[in-house]
């Protein structure tokens, strides 16, 4: 495939100087284009990613898809809309997509993007026998990375965030999920927070904020009562009266996450705290029944919530919870999978990806980027565990990752390639969206526009204002 940008495009996909007017951009000559046009899939329609007929292009203006169509008619549509505005009709930027796959940009819908430190040392513990709940038991797992993450300045935090959502967007991601949860404190949980929304303001990449402060116990926490069940309680309390109303009151999160697992939070401390965040308006999410059932995907199932996320092991009865209330809803809970956990832990643990297809339950999936669990920014790889070990197809993964992500993240604006929705997508350097996981591990993205912005050109990051490619780019 070349890679031809003509007319000396800027980043924002439009001239860059405020004088000049804007420019439209056209996406020409894949020889694939999946447009997932129809809204979230459930049941058979999962394996339906819409692919467009030959010779489709994908006109863009002021970070908004304009057509999806036969070259002609799309440039047809672009000179409309550029007269419309006062513009040159011609006044456009042509990429070259020749031979490769235009799909929307990828949207991770669950990742816990913002900490310090790392844990490779859990890895040589777990091959030794340890599990993942007895080394957090133990003090270490999360509670390492809280400790670390309470220490570590707002400079370091923005820097690594900065540092994995460049890795991300490299792997086709516009849009993605970040979770608190490594504070487990009001003041550094709106640490958290307040970076998750800079970065999102700072761009180029979408930046979807969670509160997690009912991640772990702290160990301070902990220490001041008797046992477990004591101190958890204690610490629901304080999510629910301090660090909630606190978070409400900061405006950043868009919703609320539980990590309800046995030995964790329970199902009715998950009842308690995501009532009250809906209470207070907030979207509600939970981690459920990750390594064992508890029922969390009952509970997501009673609660409506946008996802119930792992979901590695859910009982039958929490399956078919969420399948009696996907029949039941125009917005149904998606069952956010994330096949690198047990993949990265070494367990053989599957989430049952086709039981809930079958049952009509939309699937996502998401990397869950984290440093104990699954220290994986690429939703590409995530996409090739997915069809490996959970026996998806490539359709299927694709819509997991495009339009029923974006769903699970309650976002009705993204996911699709169709005329109104954002300008998010990707050129990938293969000729069908059936290679994009086979090739496992491959660095397949040519370019990315985010918002109307071209941002990756060449498999590369664009920098900032004032350059031109023909076939490759530079920093
Ligand atoms: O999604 N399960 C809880 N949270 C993360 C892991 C966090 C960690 O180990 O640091 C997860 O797997
Ligand atoms: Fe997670």
């Amino acid at each position: 495939m070349s890679l031809k940008v003509r007319q000396g495009a800027t980043r924002d996909g439009s001239p860059g100087a405020a004088s000049r007017p804007p420019r439209g951009l056209l996406v020409t000559g894949a020889a694939e284009v999946a447009t997932l046009a129809g809204g979230l899939r459930r049941g058979g329609a999962q394996d339906e990613p819409a692919i467009a007929p030959p010779g489709t292009a994908v006109a863009c203006l002021h970070g908004r898809i304009v057509a999806v169509a036969v070259e002609a008619e799309a440039r047809e549509a672009l000179a409309a809309a550029l007269a419309e505005i006062g513009a040159a009709p011609d006044a456009c930027d042509v990429i070259d997509a020749t031979g490769g796959t235009v799909t929307p940009g990828l949207v991770d819908p669950h990742t816990h993007l913002l900490f310090a430190g790392s844990r490779e040392g859990e890895v040589v513990l777990r091959q030794r026998g340890a599990s993942y709940l007895e080394i957090l038991a133990a003090g270490g797992g999360i509670l390492a990375t809280v400790a670390a993450t309470r220490a570590a300045s707002d400079a370091q935090l923005l820097a690594r965030g900065r540092r994995w959502l460049d890795e991300m967007l490299r792997h086709g991601a516009t849009t993605v999920e970040a979770k608190s949860g490594y504070g487990l404190d009001t003041p550094t949980e709106l640490r958290l927070l307040a970076i998750a929304g800079r970065l999102a303001t700072e761009g180029p990449v979408d930046v979807i904020p969670t509160y997690l402060g009912a991640h772990a116990v702290p160990a301070e926490v902990r220490a001041a009562h008797p046992d477990a069940t004591a101190a958890a309680e204690a610490y629901v309390r304080a999510v629910i009266h301090d660090q909630l109303p606190a978070v409400a009151a900061q405006g950043l999160a868009r919703s609320v996450d539980v990590f309800c697992e046995a030995g964790v939070f329970s199902p009715d401390q998950a009842r308690r705290i995501l009532q009250a965040a809906r209470e207070r308006g907030l979207e509600i999410r939970l981690h459920a029944d990750e390594l064992a059932p508890s029922g969390a995907a009952e509970l997501a199932a009673e609660l409506g919530a946008l996802s119930a996320d792992h979901l590695g092991c859910p009982s039958p009865a929490g399956i078919a919870a969420l399948a009696a209330a996907a029949a039941a809803s125009a917005r149904p809970v998606v069952a956010v999978l994330l096949p690198t956990v047990p993949w990265f832990l070494g367990l053989e643990l599957r989430e049952p990806a086709r039981d809930l297809i079958q049952a009509g339950v939309p699937v996502a999936i998401g990397t869950d980027f984290n440093p104990g669990t699954s220290p994986v920014p690429s939703l590409p790889l995530a996409m090739s565990v997915a069809m490996l070990r959970l026996g998806l197809t490539p359709s299927e993964v694709l819509v997991a990752t495009t339009v029923n992500a974006a769903a699970a993240l309650g976002l009705g604006d993204r996911g699709t390639l169709e005329a109104g929705r954002r300008a998010d997508l990707v050129v990938w350097d293969v000729p069908t969206h059936a290679q994009l996981p086979y090739w496992a591990g491959a660095d397949l993205v040519r370019v990315v526009l985010a918002g109307g912005k071209l941002v990756v050109a060449g498999g590369r990051a664009v920098p900032a204002r004032g350059w031109a490619i023909e076939g490759r780019a530079t920093r």
